[in-house]
């Protein structure tokens, strides 16, 4: 059996990411019910299991011969569950964008594992994110299991390389505009570059690292003590400084200074950069919504690719 519904967040990184491969600290928060997962029987229950996720432009059978990543990756999850593997259909309800650094495959494996885990299992994060591990070593090989962690958990969580996770708690919620740029990237090309430039000019980047690494340090403090002032500031040095290990893009930059210009405390580009993602960081939630109007007006490109949306953070 499967349960009729389950959900899970998508991802963004909020301070930290690219120094966070040379073992220093960073922040991540959770994007509520960035994808709903929804099943119901098919009739005769023998035929494979459907999985339709419209926004991701995913409509596949998931069958034991299949080649496709995303069928071979649910099936990995179901297995470890000791779920059904026929006879269901599964519809996605998305949020997120996939393919765009925010964290969609642990979002998906992390639902599909709520749907089919026992009830009390279900109900228990630690073993969600091992059942959601099973379909992200799919994905990703040996991923850090992050993306899996904060999917389940929600909130904002800090992590370290070789550490545990620990969840951050907020003094006031954070409201987040979410900004697709469109523009592809790929994560391991990001990274390598970063790697190159500090193996070139080690003097010049590795204090460019060691000043992400404190910036997470102060932006934790910023969280705790509700200091958004203070976090939008360091958000923007976050951006710059990513500016600088070569991973932000003209068209990044253009949109992070357009929505400061409309009315968001801070913006940077989150993730590996090179395109994907960025976040505004907002006072209200209606601030939030004339931020979204105002990079839609700004920016009508971006109404041909996933939507712009506010999230907020507790
Ligand atoms: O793949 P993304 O966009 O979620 O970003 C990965 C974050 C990096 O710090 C750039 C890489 C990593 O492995 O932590």
């Amino acid at each position: 059996e499967l349960r009729s519904e389950a959900e899970a967040c998508g991802k963004i990184i909020l301070l930290g990411e690219h120094s966070v491969v040379y073992g220093h600290p960073a922040l991540a928060a959770g994007l509520s019910r960035g994808l709903i997962l929804r099943a119901r029987p098919l009739d005769g229950r023998g035929g494979a299991m459907e999985l339709s996720i419209p926004a991701w432009d995913l409509d596949l059978r998931l069958t034991a011969d299949s080649e496709h990543p995303v069928a071979r990756a649910c099936l990995e999850v179901l297995a470890y569950c000791d779920g059904p593997v026929t006879g269901w259909r599964i519809e996605g309800e998305a949020k997120i964008p996939a393919r765009a650094g925010l964290g969609s495959s642990a979002a998906l494996s992390v639902a599909l594992a709520r749907l089919a885990l026992p009830e009390a299992d279900a109900r228990t994060v630690e073993t969600v994110v091992a059942a959601s591990m099973a379909g992200e070593r799919v994905f990703h090989g040996d991923p850090s299991g992050i993306d899996s962690e904060v999917a389940a958990r929600g909130g904002v969580i800090a992590f370290a390389r070789g550490e545990g996770v620990e969840a951050v708690r907020l003094r006031s919620p954070l409201h987040l505009v979410v900004v697709p740029s469109g523009i592809p990237r790929q994560t391991g090309v990001l990274v390598a570059g970063v790697r190159a430039r500090r193996d070139r000019f080690p003097q010049v980047i590795e204090p460019v690292l060691e000043a992400l690494g404190a910036l997470v340090v102060r932006g934790r403090a910023a969280l705790e003590a509700g200091d958004t002032a203070a976090l939008a500031e360091l958000i923007a040095v976050a951006h710059e400084l990513l500016g600088a290990l070569g991973v932000s893009r003209p068209p990044l930059d253009a949109l992070a200074a357009h929505a400061v210009g409309e009315g968001a405390l801070g913006a940077k580009l989150t993730g590996a950069g090179g395109g994907g993602c960025l976040f505004a960081l907002c006072d209200n939630p209606g601030a939030a919504a004339s931020v979204i109007s105002a990079m839609a007006e700004g920016f009508p490109e971006l109404a041909a690719s996933p939507r712009t949306r506010a999230f907020a953070v507790e």
